[in-house]
Parts: structure tokens; C-alpha cells; sequence
């Protein structure tokens, strides 16, 4: 049994958290409740999980005594428009509070850190099978140009204190999780074509649909992310474009015209096109 810290307790974390408990793991959920309500872990602490108030601007030093085994850092501003709505807040959170992260899991003496990044650090514009040695590309939004940020500074406070870092760069995540947002910025592609189509509405394909996306489960995504061990990945079960997951979502036959490859060493459980055609 392992001691587990998770650091943003939201859709990914929440469900990292539902595995690491059904693995008889003692968890610890922490949260500043910036976009979930601590009411959403209910069933999580009935379930074990202990739940805590934590914002890691701030500082985290109350959550590593007793010493957690490993810690998955998930605690973000996620969310593309409103980065651009609050930078400060963005930066507050994915900068200083990632580098202050890191730099407590290393003061502390914790073994393991293990961070959600994104596919985003590569840019756009690819070509051929983008891997954890593609360089970083340009960034659109502070969310995402955060990541690389975030991913470089835990990488100094690894070396410095000597702690094993996991960095994993997610595809878009989709599925039930414990803690679903409905704010419709914080929805994702994939979930929010399954919940158009399924009402039938029009679903709305900017530039045709033609960007390339990677994409996974969140239950593989947080499978993979419970069991990571040191160094750097992509998660990400498959590559599509937009109007692949919209085809799929209507019923129909995806063009299958992505322009590159996400690739991945991992072994994923779900596929989109069982999901979306339920
Ligand atoms: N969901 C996806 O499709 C996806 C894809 C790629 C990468 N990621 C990354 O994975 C991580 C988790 O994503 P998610 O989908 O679970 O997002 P989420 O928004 O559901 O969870 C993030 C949690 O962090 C909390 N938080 C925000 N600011 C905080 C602060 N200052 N201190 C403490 N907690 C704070 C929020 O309240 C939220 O519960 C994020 O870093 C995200 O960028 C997610």
C-alpha cells in the first residue's frame, strides 16, 4: 500500500484517485475548489479518500507529513478561454505554484512527482510521429505555454533534490469521471460532440475540423498515471482530428485524415469510437 498525495482534485484527479483507492492505497485529495466543489468528492471520502483544502500558490508543506510515497501534481487553471479571461490567476497556479510544487516534493524528500502535462507543449504544424523527442513548440494560450514552464521547472527541482520525476503529456481526456465540470469552457471536444450529437444539435467544426488531436480515456489516463514511472510521455490512446471525433459522434465513418501521430508506449483499455457511438 502507498501513500498518495493528489494535488487538484478535478476530473483527472478525481479519478486517479477512485483506481489508487480500489488499489487499497491511502489517498489524500487537495483542492483550492477553484472549478470543483468539494461536494463533488463526497463519494470519494466516504470511499476512504481523505479530502484537504490546499492552493499551491500558497504552499502545500502541511500536506507531506507523514511523507506521501509519490505525489501526482493535477492542481491547474486548465482552460484556454479563461486564461485569457485571467492570465494572472494562469500564471499564478501553473508557474509559481508548479515550481512551488516541486520545490516543496523535493525539501519534503519525496520520492516521486508525477505531473499531468499536455500534447500541446509540441505546437501544431507537425508531421510524421511526434514523440517525448519532438521539440517544444509555439504555444497559442498561457495554459498551455505553461506546461512547458511547469515540466522544466519540476525537471530542475528533480535534479536538485533527487527525486524521480514523471512527466506525462495527455491527449484530450474524455469519460466519466467522479468530478465532471459543466461550465462549458471546461468541457472538451470529445465530451461535449457526444453530449451535442446526443441531443441532436449541430456540431460546431471550426476550420472544417481539421485539427489533429490526440485522445484518451480518462480512466487509461489515470490508470497510466497512477502507475508512471520516471521520465517523459505522451497518453494518448489515438490520433484524430475534430471532425473524426464529429463523424464518429454523428454515427457516420471518420475521414481518418490526422497529420501526425501522437505516438505512446502505453497500453489503452478504450477506444473513441465505442464511446462516441454508444
Ligand atoms: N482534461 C484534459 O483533457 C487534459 C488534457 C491535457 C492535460 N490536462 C492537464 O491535466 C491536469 C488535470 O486536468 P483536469 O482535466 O483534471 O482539470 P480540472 O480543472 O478538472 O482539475 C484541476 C483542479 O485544480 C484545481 N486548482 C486550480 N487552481 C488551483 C490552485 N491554485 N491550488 C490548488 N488547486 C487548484 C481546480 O479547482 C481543479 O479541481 C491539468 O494540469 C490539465 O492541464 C488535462
Amino acid at each position: 500500500m502507498a501513500r498518495v498525495l493528489v494535488l487538484g482534485a478535478g476530473y483527472i484527479g478525481a479519478k486517479l484517485a477512485e483506481l489508487a483507492l480500489a488499489d487499497g492505497h491511502e489517498v489524500v485529495l487537495a483542492d483550492n475548489w477553484f472549478a470543483t466543489e468539494r461536494s463533488q468528492l463526497d463519494r470519494l471520502a466516504a470511499a476512504g479518500a481523505r479530502v484537504e483544502t490546499a492552493d499551491i500558490r500558497e504552499g502545500i508543506g502541511g500536506l507531506l507529513e507523514p511523507q506521501p510515497d509519490v505525489v501526482y501534481l493535477l492542481a491547474a487553471q486548465a482552460s484556454r478561454p479563461l486564461s485569457e479571461r485571467d492570465p494572472d490567476y494562469t500564471e499564478e497556479t501553473n508557474v509559481s505554484g508548479t515550481r512551488r510544487v516541486g520545490e516543496a516534493v523535493g525539501r519534503a524528500g519525496v520520492p516521486r512527482l508525477v505531473f499531468g502535462s499536455s500534447l500541446h507543449v509540441y505546437g501544431g504544424a507537425l508531421g510524421g510521429e511526434v514523440g517525448p523527442e519532438t521539440p517544444y513548440g509555439a504555444q497559442g494560450d498561457l495554459a498551455h505555454l505553461s506546461k512547458i514552464y511547469g515540466e522544466q521547472a519540476l525537471a530542475i527541482e528533480a535534479r536538485r533534490h533527487g527525486f524521480e520525476l514523471a512527466i506525462l503529456r495527455l491527449g484530450i481526456v474524455y469519460g466519466q469521471s467522479p468530478v465532471e465540470h459543466d461550465a462549458e469552457e471546461s468541457q472538451t471536444v470529445v465530451d461535449k460532440f457526444h453530449r451535442l450529437a446526443a441531443a441532436g444539435e449541430k456540431l460546431p467544426l471550426d476550420d472544417g475540423g481539421r485539427s489533429t488531436i490526440g485522445v484518451v480515456h480518462v480512466e487509461d489516463a489515470a490508470r497510466i498515471l497512477l502507475e508512471a514511472g520516471p521520465g517523459t510521455e505522451n497518453v494518448a490512446a489515438e490520433t484524430v482530428t475534430v471532425a473524426d471525433v464529429a463523424a464518429l459522434a454523428r454515427g457516420e465513418e471518420p475521414p481518418g485524415s490526422a497529420a501526425w501521430t501522437f505516438s505512446s508506449p502505453f497500453s489503452y483499455r478504450h477506444r473513441l469510437a465505442d464511446y462516441l457511438r454508444r
